[in-house]
C-alpha cells in the first residue's frame, strides 16, 4: 500500500497549478447520463474518484473516451444497465449521484446503498424523499435503492438541512421532469452552480443556482455540449495552508478566488499577506509563524468542512489557542488523534477541537483515515521535525491530483513509497 514519506521543515515557495474540482467533476460526469448526444468535459482532475465515476458509467454501457489526460468525451445515448453496484459505491459515496439522472432519463435506477462512512452516518434520506415527491416509487431491497418512475413530475421541495449531493441529485432529476420544480434550502456551493451551468449548456432551464432557491422548468431532452470544470477550491486552500504553516510564499494558479472567501479570511487572520487576481492567489507568510484562528464549519458560503483538518494542522503549530468546531459531520476529528501522536496539543470537546499551538510537531508514522483528514496529516508532516510516514494514502489519491509532485515543485521533501 502506497505511503508518503515527508521530511518536514522546508519553507514552501513557487507556483502551483490547481486542478479541476473533484466535487464539481463528479456530479457533472453523472449528469452526462441525461444527454442524448455526446458531451465533452475538460479540466477533469486525474483522481481515483473520477476513475471510479467513469468506471461506473462504463459499466452501464456509456461510451467514455479520454481524449487527453484531462478531457473526457462521453456518449450516453444508449445504456445497457441502470445499476450502480456495491463494489463501486462502497469505494465512493458520490456514486449516489447517478440516482437522479438515471431515474429522470430512463425511468429506473438501482443504486447500492453507500453504507457506513469514516466521517459519520451520512444518510441519503433527503435524496430519496425528494425523488418520491417528484413521483418516483422507491424501495430499499437487497441493499439497493430501487427507484422507478414513468416520468418524474415537478415538485416543491424544502430540504430539512443543506445537502450538497442531495441538491445535485434532485436538480439533475428535475431538469427532465414534467413541469416546474422548486428546491428550497438548496446547497449554495460553487460546485452546485457549476453543475447547473453544465446542465444549462445541455439545454436545461434553471434559475437561482448558487442561491438557496433553485427553480427548474423541466424539458423533454438534453443535448450535447462542451464544458470546462471549475477549479478545486479545497485543493487551492490546502496548498495555501501549506504555505502558511511553513512560513512560505506561493502562488496558486488557475484557481477561482471568489469561491474561497471564508478560507482567505482565516488565512489573513492567521497573519498571511494575500494578493488576489482573477484566477490566482499569492500568499506570503514572510517567514512568520501563523497565529491561531477560530473556525466553525457550515454550508457555503461559510467555512467548508473539507478545510477543517487542514486548519487543525495550522492551529497545531500556531501561536496561541484556536478552536475548530465541526457542525456538518459527526466523527470528523480522526486526524486530531494522529496529530496528537505528533505532539499536537489538541483537546476534543464534543464537536469542538481546542488547539493550543506547540513550538514544534515531531514526526511520527500516521494513518490517513479519510480524504481531508489525510491532507491535514500531510500538512502536519510538512511542518514537523523529522520524517513523517503517512500510511493509507489511497484516501489522498481520491481527491488530490499528484500531491507529492505539486508539493515537491514547491520545495517540499516528499515522496511516495510502497
Ligand atoms: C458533499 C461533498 C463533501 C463535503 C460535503 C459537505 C461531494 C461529492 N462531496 O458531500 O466533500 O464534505 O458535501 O460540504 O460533493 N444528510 C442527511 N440526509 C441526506 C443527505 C445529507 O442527513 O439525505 C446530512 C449528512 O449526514 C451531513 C449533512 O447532511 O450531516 C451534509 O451532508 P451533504 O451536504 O449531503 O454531504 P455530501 O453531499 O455527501
Amino acid at each position: 500500500m502506497d505511503k508518503l514519506l515527508i521530511e518536514g521543515g522546508a519553507t514552501l515557495s513557487g507556483d502551483v497549478t490547481i486542478s479541476g474540482a473533484k466535487n464539481a467533476a463528479l456530479p457533472i460526469l453523472a449528469a452526462t447520463l441525461l444527454a442524448t448526444e455526446v458531451v465533452v468535459i475538460s479540466n477533469v482532475p486525474h483522481l481515483q474518484d473520477v476513475t471510479t465515476m467513469l468506471s461506473l458509467l462504463q459499466m452501464m454501457g456509456v461510451q467514455v473516451t479520454v481524449d487527453d489526460r484531462l478531457t473526457v468525451e462521453i456518449d450516453s445515448s444508449e445504456i445497457s444497465s441502470h445499476e450502480a453496484p456495491y463494489e463501486l459505491v462502497k469505494t465512493m459515496r458520490a456514486s449516489i449521484l447517478v440516482l437522479g439522472p438515471l431515474l429522470a432519463r430512463f425511468g429506473e435506477a438501482d443504486v447500492s446503498l453507500p453504507g457506513g462512512c469514516a466521517i459519520g452516518a451520512r444518510p441519503v434520506n433527503l435524496h430519496v424523499a425528494g425523488l418520491q415527491a417528484m413521483g418516483a416509487s422507491v424501495v430499499v431491497e437487497d441493499g439497493f435503492i430501487k427507484a422507478r418512475a414513468d416520468r418524474l413530475h415537478g415538485a416543491h421541495i424544502v430540504f430539512d438541512l443543506v445537502t450538497v449531493t442531495g441538491t445535485e441529485n434532485l436538480l439533475m432529476a428535475a431538469v427532465l421532469a414534467d413541469g416546474e420544480t422548486i428546491l428550497e434550502n438548496a446547497a449554495r456551493e460553487p460546485e452546485v452552480s457549476d453543475l447547473a451551468d453544465f446542465l444549462t449548456g445541455m439545454g436545461a432551464q434553471i434559475k437561482g443556482a448558487g442561491s438557496g432557491t433553485i427553480i427548474v422548468q423541466g424539458v423533454k431532452t438534453l443535448v450535447g455540449t462542451e464544458y470546462r470544470v471549475l477549479p478545486d477550491r479545497i485543493e487551492t486552500g490546502t496548498y495555501l495552508v501549506a504555505a502558511a504553516m511553513t512560513g512560505g510564499r506561493i502562488k496558486a494558479l488557475q484557481c477561482a478566488p471568489e469561491t474561497l472567501e471564508a478560507v482567505l479570511v482565516k488565512l489573513r487572520e492567521a497573519g498571511a499577506l494575500l494578493e488576489i487576481g482573477d484566477d490566482w492567489i499569492e500568499i506570503d507568510m514572510c517567514g512568520r509563524r501563523p497565529q491561531s484562528v477560530n473556525i466553525r464549519t457550515a454550508p457555503y458560503p461559510a467555512f467548508p468542512t473539507d478545510m477543517q483538518a487542514q486548519f487543525c494542522a495550522l492551529n497545531a503549530i500556531a501561536q496561541g489557542v484556536g478552536t475548530v468546531t465541526e457542525t456538518i459531520f459527526e466523527n470528523r476529528f480522526q486526524h486530531v488523534l494522529e496529530m496528537q501522536r505528533m505532539g499536537a496539543d489538541i483537546l476534543i470537546d464534543g464537536n469542538t477541537a481546542i488547539c493550543t499551538g506547540v513550538d514544534e510537531l515531531l514526526a511520527a508514522p500516521v494513518m490517513a483515515t479519510d480524504l481531508r483528514a489525510s491532507a491535514g496529516l500531510v500538512l502536519a508532516g510538512l511542518a514537523a521535525k523529522g520524517e513523517t510516514l503517512v500510511d493509507r494514502i489511497y484516501h489522498i489519491d481520491r481527491g488530490y491530483e499528484r500531491i507529492e509532485e505539486k508539493l515537491s515543485q514547491l520545495g517540499a521533501s516528499i515522496r511516495r513509497v510502497v
